[in-house]
C-alpha cells in the first residue's frame, strides 16, 4: 500500500467513527515557544485537553484525526541508521473526554490487523510507579481482544509519554510492536504535570495517539528500511550509486526537511528553528560537495545558502586542519557541529561534543541577553551584532590603510543591528579589486581567530602605541585602547575606544562590504555586513 493510500485509509477509518478530520498544524508551534518544533499531533489540541476551548464548538466533535507534520532533532545523529528521521508524518486519533481506553484500544487494534492486514508482534502497558498505578485495565483489554496477545510491561521511560515542553497533558501509554519495531503509541492523557514536575490528574480523560506513517508504510510495504518505502525512493534514486548508502538516508531524510521547513517559509540562521534548517542544508551541501552531485532542493533559499556555504568551506577546512575549535569553525565557517564531527571522524579526531554545545548554549543566552537590552534601550544596549560590527570596524579601518595607505583617516561610524558604515578621508572612488583586497584581508584576519584586547594607559604612553585616533579630538589623560592580536606591540589593529568589542575576532563571520560612496567632499562612505 503506497503512503497516499495509507493517508487516507487511516483519516477515513477515524472519520467514520465519529472523529473530525483537522488539518496538519504549522511546523512551528504557536504559542508555545518552551518547544521549537512540533513533535506530536497532540501539541495543537493542548487546550482542548485541560478544558480551556471546547472541541464541539471549534471540531463539532469530542474527537479529532489528523496528519501531523512532525520535527523531531533529538534523534539528528542518529539518522542514517534504518529507522530513525527528523522530518516525520504523525498519524493520531485523539479524545477529549470523548471515549477511553476500551475504544482506543479496539480502534487500533482493528485498524492494524484489519485495515492494514498486518500482525502484532506484541504490546506494551505500563507497569506501575510511585504514584502513578500499573495499567491493569489496558491489558485485560487486549486480552479481551486477543487472548493470545504477547503482553510486556514496561516502566517510566518507555511507558508514559508527555508532556511537550514545560508541562502539559500526560500519562500512561501502551504500545504496538509490528516486525520488531514500534508502530503506534496510544497515551492516556489522565495528568498533568506542571514545570516543576509534580503530576495532577486532570478533570476529563484524553486519548493521544501517534503512529509513524514512514514506519507504518516501512511494514506495508514489507521493505527493511524506512528509505526504501515510496516516501524516500524517488530521492535516493536520483542520487548517484557510489554515494554510500548511509549517506544517501541522511540526503534523503534532509531533503524532505528541509523541503517542510522551507515551506513553512523558514530561513537559515545561526540560531532557533533557523539554525537546525542550516544544519540540515550545510550536510547535505557537505555530501553534495564530497560526491559531486548536484542537489534536487529547488528553491532560491537553498542556492543563497549553497553560495554562502561554499564561500567558506575551503578556509573552513583549512582552520579544521590547523586545529581550530569547532564553536570558532561555527561562528566563522558556518560550520554546523554535525559536519565538524563528519569531517574529524574521517580523520580519525575527536570532537568535544559537549564543549561546543555549552559554547553555543552561552552564545545563544549572551546574544538573547543582548537582544533584550536592546529592546528595554538601555545604556550600552548593544545587540550581539552590534558589538561584532564594531569590531569589524577596526579590521575595515585598518584594511583600508592597508589597501589605500595613510592617506585614509576615520571621519565617522555608525553601526545598526544590519551593518556597519564608516567615513573616511580619500581622495576618489575604490576600484574592485581595493574592495576586494580589503574584504580579503578582514575576512583573513577573522579565519586566524586573533583576540581582541583592552588595555588602559597614559595619554603619552597610549599615543606612542600608534594606536588609530582622532587627531583633532581631545583625549582624558587615561585612555583605553583596544587593539587586534596577541600582543599590543604586534597586534594588526590598535585603536583609542571604549568598546564593547568581542572577546575573539574568530566570532565574526563573513565580512563583506555592500556599498561604497562618496559621502562629502574628500570622504569616502563604506557600508558593510557580517553574514
Ligand atoms: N503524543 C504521542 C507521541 O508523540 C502519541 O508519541
Amino acid at each position: 500500500m503506497d503512503s497516499a493510500q495509507i493517508r487516507q485509509k487511516f483519516l477515513k477509518f477515524f472519520e467514520e467513527r465519529g472523529h473530525a478530520v483537522v488539518p496538519s498544524s504549522s511546523l512551528v508551534p504557536e504559542g508555545d515557544s518552551s518547544v521549537l518544533f512540533t513533535t506530536a499531533g497532540m501539541q495543537q489540541f493542548k487546550p482542548y485537553y485541560l478544558g480551556s476551548k471546547d472541541p464541539i464548538k471549534d471540531f463539532g466533535s469530542k474527537n479529532t484525526v489528523s496528519i501531523q507534520k512532525s520535527m523531531r532533532t533529538s534523534d539528528i545523529d542518529e539518522v542514517g541508521d534504518e529507522s530513525h528521521l527528523t522530518f516525520f508524518e504523525m498519524l493520531g486519533n485523539f479524545s477529549f473526554g470523548g471515549y477511553w481506553k476500551k475504544e482506543a484500544i479496539e480502534y487500533a487494534h482493528e485498524f492494524i490487523t484489519k485495515e492494514m492486514g498486518l500482525k502484532i508482534d506484541y504490546v506494551t502497558v505500563f507497569e506501575g510507579e510511585e504514584g502513578v498505578p500499573e495499567d491493569t485495565e489496558s491489558a485485560e483489554i487486549w486480552k479481551s481482544i486477543d487472548s493470545e496477545i504477547v503482553i510486556k510491561k514496561a516502566g517510566r521511560k518507555d511507558n508514559f509519554w508527555g508532556p511537550t515542553g514545560e508541562e502539559g497533558p500526560c500519562g500512561p501509554t501502551t504500545e504496538i510492536y509490528v516486525n520488531g519495531l514500534e508502530i503506534w503509541n496510544i497515551v492516556f492523557n489522565e495528568y498533568y504535570q506542571d514545570k516543576a514536575k509534580k503530576l495532577t490528574k486532570l478533570e476529563k480523560l484524553g486519548i493521544d495517539t501517534g503512529m509513524g506513517l514512514e514506519r507504518l508504510a516501512m511494514v506495508s510495504q514489507n521493505v527493511s528500511t524506512l528509505f526504501e518505502t515510496d516516501l524516500f525512493a524517488n530521492i535516493i534514486s536520483r542520487l548517484p550509486d557510489e554515494v554510500p548508502i548511509r549517506i544517501k538516508r541522511i540526503v534523503a531524510d534532509h531533503t524532505r526537511a528541509i523541503e517542510a521547513m522551507l515551506g513553512e517559509n523558514l530561513q537559515p540562521s545561526n540560531k532557533d528553528q533557523g539554525y537546525v534548517l542550516r544544519r540540515l542544508i550545510r550536510r547535505v551541501l557537505m555530501y553534495e560537495n564530497k560526491y559531486v552531485f548536484k542537489y534536487v532542493i529547488n528553491s532560491e533559499v537553498f542556492d543563497s545558502e549553497r553560495k554562502k556555504f561554499n564561500e567558506t568551506l575551503g578556509s573552513g577546512l583549512k582552520q579544521f586542519e590547523r586545529g581550530v575549535d569547532p564553536f570558532i569553525l561555527f561562528t566563522t565557517y558556518g560550520f554546523p557541529i554535525e559536519l565538524t564531527e563528519e569531517i574529524a571522524k574521517e580523520k580519525g579526531v575527536a570532537v568535544d561534543r559537549k564543549k561546543f554545545d555549552e559554547d553555543f548554549k552561552q552564545h545563544q543566552e549572551i546574544s538573547k541577553a543582548g537582544m533584550e537590552q536592546k529592546f528595554k534601550g538601555g545604556l550600552g544596549g548593544h545587540s550581539d551584532m552590534e558589538v561584532k560590527l564594531h569590531t569589524a570596524t577596526h579590521l575595515l579601518h585598518q584594511a583600508l590603510h592597508d589597501v589605500l595607505g595613510d592617506e585614509v583617516g576615520q571621519k565617522g561610524s555608525n553601526i545598526t543591528p544590519e551593518r556597519l558604515r564608516f567615513d573616511f578621508s580619500f581622495p576618489r572612488k575604490m576600484t574592485e579589486e581595493e574592495k576586494k583586497r580589503v574584504e580579503e584581508i578582514v575576512n583573513k584576519k577573522i579565519a586566524a581567530a586573533l583576540p581582541v584586547q583592552h588595555s588602559v594607559l597614559q595619554k603619552e604612553e597610549a599615543l606612542k602605541t600608534g594606536a588609530r585616533h582622532f587627531f583633532d579630538q581631545k583625549y582624558p589623560d587615561e585612555v583605553s585602547i583596544y587593539y587586534i592580536g596577541e600582543s599590543l606591540e604586534s597586534a594588526y589593529s590598535k585603536e583609542f575606544c571604549g568598546g564593547p568589542h568581542v572577546a575573539n575576532i574568530g566570532e565574526l563571520g563573513h565580512f563583506r562590504i555592500t556599498n561604497e560612496e562618496s559621502s562629502s567632499a574628500g570622504v569616502r562612505r563604506i557600508k558593510a555586513v557580517l553574514e
